[in-house]
């Protein structure tokens, strides 16, 4: 559904990206994990089509126009960004409707969000509150919500469960899990590499704008390199298992 090829993307002087290749199936949920400043947010950003690159990335065989955000949108692209871009002040209504603004079909659109409703109760409960009222995890959900509506076909998802409570990450993973078995394609960034390995697919460890790993999940998941820097009692995997 998704190559990615030699791709490349500069912050002035500084290359953030080396040259990255990742591929990423229909049906399947493909993480991207490494440590902060790694790259996974640059990655993410130019797929969804918010910053220039070089390389090529073919998004259901046509190559993305760099910088294309809407066009990337429209074609099935959505991204729940890092920090999940929630409008504070605007209520989590008003949020919902952002994720309808580029559907033509708005009958059904109307209609998708109340389906929206009865997956997430919570959201109905709170539609007239200022999202920013919102706990954490509900914002998680608010902005997952508001990227479905755009009906993608492939859904990136940049760390969900940050600043997240051990339960309430368990939560998002479930629905990620869940969303797969409804068809969706996910491309999930995370820190958290235990839980991330455990309902991927496939994964790719990126270091210094390098991809310096890529296999089955589970392959990755007891694979010395990976446990050594992320789950053998260093930070990350204390804070995961606390
Ligand atoms: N707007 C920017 N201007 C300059 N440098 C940037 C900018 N955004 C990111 N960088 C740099 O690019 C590199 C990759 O950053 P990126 O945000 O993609 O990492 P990340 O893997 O998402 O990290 P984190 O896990 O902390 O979110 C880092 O060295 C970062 O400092
Ligand atoms: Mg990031």
């Amino acid at each position: 559904m998704l190559t990615v090829r030699g791709l490349e993307v500069f912050y002035g002087p500084i290359r953030a990206l080396r040259g990255i290749d990742l591929d990423i199936h229909a049906g399947e949920i493909v993480a991207l994990i490494g440590a902060n400043g790694a790259g996974k947010t640059t990655a993410v950003r130019a797929i969804a089509g918010l910053t220039p690159f070089r390389g090529t990335i073919t998004y259901k065989g046509r190559p993305l126009i760099p910088n294309s955000a809407e066009m990337n949108l429209r074609a099935g692209l959505s991204l729940v960004p890092e920090g999940r871009g929630i409008l504070g002040q605007m209520t989590v209504d008003d949020n919902l409707q952002m994720g309808i603004y580029c559907r033509k079909d708005r009958a059904d659109a109307a209609h998708d969000i109340e389906r929206m409703f009865d997956r997430f109760p919570i959201l109905r409960e709170r539609r007239a509150s200022l999202a920013n009222l919102l706990s954490g995890g509900e914002q998680q959900m608010l902005a997952i919500a508001r990227a479905l509506l755009s009906r993608p076909n492939l859904l990136l998802l940049d760390e969900p469960s940050l600043g997240l409570a051990p339960k309430t990450t368990a939560q998002v993973f479930d629905l990620i899990t869940s969303l797969r078995s409804e068809g969706l394609t996910v491309l999930l960034v995370e820190q958290k590499a235990r839980q991330t390995l455990k309902i991927a697919d496939r994964a790719y460890l990126i270091e210094t704008g390098h991809v310096v790993m890529s296999g089955r999940a589970a392959d990755l998941a007891n694979d010395s390199l990976i446990s050594k820097a992320f789950l053998g009692g260093t930070s990350v995997a204390t804070a995961e298992t606390a």
